[in-house]
Order: structure tokens, then sequence, then C-alpha cells
């Protein structure tokens, strides 16, 4: 039976030292503030918005959500990261994803000033990422590392499959890995033989958004298991990519959805605008 790794509880604690930390911050001037953007009326977006505009609110970094209507022009949104990329008083910037079909992502993206990049989507901390220099890295990849690190779980030299090779999870999963010395595999929706890559690893990760993904057939005894799925079953019950209630039997630690990655996707964006805070303030001097 394995030891469930508590994301709420982690990203309770975690968020307790932030608001010290924050404190500590404003004394000396700094006021860390993130700016959301929401385009459109896509109900899952509403609610994540909701959750980090909250969740910054705990911790006292200053929020502020800008929605602009789902006929938007890509000219408009550009306009308004273009103010907010020249605004001092702000030090994060994110656009929440997708956009309406009109927008390219790319382009938006692009058009973040790196340094405000709180999400670590633009191609320039992209590349920093990948040579294992100081960026900013995406915020689940980074949650998933925060908890190895609670749970004392050591992944050098371990035997990690990431199944997913998305840009917001899949491939900075890998880079983060690498980054802590794993020996890192990549499966995807084209693997052969997907459970003979899993059969043979020590930390697995699953970040497809399907369920029943990883059974407990494909999980070594003793492996760590990490899901990022956020699912519905038929009974519109939250689930993951994992078959969780057998695969837990197998492995040694295993991640819960909901109160797993999720609650930790959250903290490390606030941390990340601390530390975009932090850099700005550094580099006005
Ligand atoms: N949509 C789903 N997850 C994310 C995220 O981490 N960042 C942004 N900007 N949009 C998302």
């Amino acid at each position: 039976m394995a030891t469930i790794m508590d994301g709420k509880a982690l990203s309770l604690k975690l968020k307790e030292q932030m608001k010290q930390r924050i404190e500590q911050l404003k004394q000396q001037g700094i006021n860390p503030k993130l700016v959301v953007v929401l385009v459109g009326d896509n109900s899952a977006s509403q609610v994540y918005v909701r959750n980090k505009h909250k969740s910054c609110g705990e911790v006292g970094i200053e929020s502020e959500v800008i929605t602009m209507p789902e006929q938007t022009t890509q000219q408009e949104l550009l306009e308004v990261v273009e103010r907010l990329n020249q605004d001092e008083t702000v030090d994060g910037i994110l656009v929440q994803l997708p956009l309406p079909k009109q927008i390219d992502e790319k382009t938006v993206l692009r058009s973040i000033l790196p340094e405000k990049d709180v999400d670590g989507f633009h191609p320039v901390n992209v590349g920093l990422l990948s040579i294992g220099d100081e960026c900013f890295a995406p915020a689940t990849p980074s949650g998933i590392i925060a908890m190895f690190q609670e749970y004392g779980i050591d992944i050098a030299g371990k035997n990690c499959v990431v199944i997913g090779r998305s840009n917001i999870v899949g491939k900075p999963m890998a880079a983060l890995l690498l980054k802590n010395n794993a020996t890192v595999t990549i499966c995807h929706s084209k693997t052969e033989d997907l459970a003979s890559y899993t059969r043979r690893a020590d930390v697995v990760i699953v970040a497809t958004g399907r369920r029943h993904t990883l059974t407990a057939e494909m999980v070594k005894e003793g492996a760590v298991v990490v899901d990022v799925g956020m699912n519905r079953n038929e009974q519109g019950k939250l689930c993951g990519d994992v078959d969780y209630e057998e695969v837990k039997e197998k492995a040694s630690f295993i991640t819960p959805v909901p109160g797993g990655v999720g609650p930790m996707t959250i903290t490390e964006l606030l941390e990340n605008t601390i530390q975009a805070a932090q850099r700005h303030h550094r580099a006005e001097k």
C-alpha cells in the first residue's frame, strides 16, 4: 500500500511560508503583482482563474483578472499584453489557455516579456529550461518536483517515464527530471508497447488526459506514480489518468486526484510570481 502524496497539505504548508516571505518583501518595498488575462467563456478556465486569484489573495500577492469577450481579436489581446509588459507595477503576466480560435496562441505567448512570463511558456524560458539555466519553469512539473523533495524521493539515476509530450507538462517535466539527474523516457500516444517502458520505471508520471492510461499490470512493485490527469468518470466524479485503487496497492508513493498535483500547480505559480517580483526589483536597482 502506497504512501499518498498529499498535494493539498503541502500546498497549504508552502503558502504559509510564502505569506511570511511576502511580508518581508513588502517591508523592502517589493509588492508582487500578478495579472491574469482571461479571454472568452470557457467554464473550466473561469474556475482555474478564480482559484489563481483567490490563492494570490491568501498569500498577499496582489492580483488582477482582466476578462475579455469571446470575440476579442488577436490585436486587442496583444495590445493588453503590451500594456502589461510596460507596466512597472506588474511582475507576472498569465494569459489563460485555451484561447478562442481566432487568436494564435503561439503569437500571444511570444508577446509576453520573458521576465514576466510566470507560466514559463515563452520560448526563451523553454530554451533556458532545456539548457538547465535559471528560468521560469511551468508550474505543474515544478510542483511535482517539489512533492518529490517533500517526500524524500531522490530521483537521481532513477528510471523515470513521462507519459505525454505536451508543452505544458510532458516536455518541461522531462527537462526538470533531467536537471535532477534522472534517466528520462518520454512516451506518448504513438509509443508502441507502452507497458514495456512503464514496467521498468522507478517513477511514472502520467499526463495524457485519458482515464485508465496506467493500470496495475503496467507498474513495477514499489514504483512512484504521479497522476496529472483531471477527468470525470461515468458518475461525474473527478478522476485522473491512473487506475488509482489498483495501482496504489503496488506503488510506494502515489498522488490522488483530486488533492495531488492540482493544488501544487497554483502554489508554483505563486512561487514564480514572487521570484519575478524579486528579479524585477533587483533589475531596477
Ligand atoms: N490552461 C490550463 N493550464 C494552464 C496553465 O498552466 N497556464 C495557462 N496560462 N493556461 C492554462
